[in-house]
């Protein structure tokens, strides 16, 4: 027997306040996914642009990154990037897993898990990237 539902507009983003943790969880995987591919591009772009800018001269070179990694945007940025690749790397374990049939009653305790997690190694690398003289 087939069952149909009415399911109203599904296209009306104003329905995240129906979202389920589940929900949460295939945003902030796509979400995080999709920054991790436009940072390998930035990423790539900026260190192509400084190895032309420095014309060979490794200390040039060294120099820019220098000058990059001093600005307190960037490094915040960073914190961001951090907190983004971890809660990918976690998340996709735990994607993974939940392929291979595992935790399938714990789903949203290991996605909270994985958030968790991610805070925690934020805050810890706060000193690091914000506590200067590393570079
Ligand atoms: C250990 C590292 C990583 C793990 C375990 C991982 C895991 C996964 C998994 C399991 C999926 C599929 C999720 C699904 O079933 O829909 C996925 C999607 C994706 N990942 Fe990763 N990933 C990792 C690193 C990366 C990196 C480094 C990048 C980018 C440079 C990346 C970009 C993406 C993108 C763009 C998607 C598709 C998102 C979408 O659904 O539109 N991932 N990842």
């Amino acid at each position: 027997m087939s069952q149909s539902y009415d399911r109203g507009l599904i296209e009306d983003f104003g329905r995240w306040r129906e979202f389920s943790a589940g929900m949460w969880a295939w945003i902030l995987h796509k979400f995080t996914g999709w920054i991790l591919i436009g940072y390998l591009f930035t990423h790539i772009a900026v260190l192509s642009t400084a190895i032309q800018a420095a014309g060979g001269d490794p200390a040039a070179y060294t120099d820019t990154l220098q000058g990059l990694e001093s600005v307190l945007v960037i490094r915040i940025l960073e914190i961001g990037l951090l907190a983004t690749a971890v809660f990918h790397i976690l998340n996709g374990v735990r994607l993974l897993m939940v392929d291979l049939g595992i935790g399938l009653e714990a789903q949203d305790k290991s996605f909270y898990a994985a958030l968790v997690v991610t805070g925690a190694v934020v805050v810890a690398s706060v000193p690091t990237f914000l506590g200067g003289g590393v570079v």
